[in-house]
């Protein structure tokens, strides 16, 4: 009897204590091995990568401020038009293209297990006083799909982000329609400035790697 009661008071446990995990048991994940070469190789790639997401994202929230009302602001953002760069023969390629949260607006950019871990290491460091990792290496090895490398870097909102994701009290009528009408599900509001937001993340698979199933 024991046995069968024991999986069921845990399941309700953590029904409680993990609400916020996201459960994907057939997602094996862990930090790069320092050792392996393709830690090396993503890290640097990766890193000039972000470097240009985060700087893309910038100049769009600027240019898009600048140039349209808010409210078609709100549908235009952030990078939609953005492609992985085109894969270089031997060089690992670049699957995915994320931004995950712990607050998220748009649901498609919810953390799997393994963004919720890397979140999760940049809370912790924050909520310790201690600087966040500047950028943080995953290996991933998915059920039934290559390896995939992920690099991630932590990204925080400036003044002018809060026009869209301050407080909502604070946002403009027509953003709060938008919002409303196109994230119903809205979290990522109620930010301060230079407050951390969330991570980009780019994914990567080793040269000759076999096709991988889509990535989200
Ligand atoms: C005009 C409104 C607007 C402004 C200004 C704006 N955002 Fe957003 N933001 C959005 C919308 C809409 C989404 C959901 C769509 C998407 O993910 O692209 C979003 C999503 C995000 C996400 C992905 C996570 C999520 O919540 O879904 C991040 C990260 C983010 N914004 C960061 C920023 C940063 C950093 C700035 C300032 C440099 C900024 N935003 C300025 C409207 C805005």
């Amino acid at each position: 009897m024991k046995n069968t009661v024991h999986p069921v008071v845990f399941a309700g446990l953590c029904a409680v204590l993990c609400a916020q995990e996201p459960t994907t048991p057939e997602m094996k994940f862990a930090w790069a091995p320092a050792d392996d070469p393709m830690t090396a190789t993503v890290r640097s790639a990766g890193d000039r990568l972000i470097d240009r997401i985060g700087g893309s994202l910038i100049v769009e929230v600027e240019r898009t401020l600048a140039t349209k009302g808010l409210d078609e602001a709100v549908e235009l953002l952030h990078l939609k038009n953005l492609a992985p760069p085109k894969p270089l023969e031997g060089k690992p390629r670049v699957t995915a293209i994320k931004m995950p949260s712990f607050r998220v607006r748009d649901p498609k950019n919810a953390p799997d297990a393994a963004d919720f871990a890397a979140l999760d290491l940049v809370r912790i460091a924050l909520q310790s006083g201690e600087a966040p990792p500047k950028i943080i290496v995953q290996k991933v090895e998915p059920a039934g799909a290559p390896t995939e490398w992920r690099v991630y870097r932590p990204i925080a909102v400036n003044p002018k982000c809060l026009l869209c994701h301050g407080s909502t009290e604070s946002l403009q009528p027509q953003v709060q329609r938008m919002l409303e009408r196109l994230y119903p599900e809205d979290k990522a509001n109620g930010y301060q400035a230079w407050e951390w937001r969330g991570l980009i993340r780019v994914s990567y698979e080793a040269p000759g790697a076999a096709p991988a199933a889509k990535s989200n």
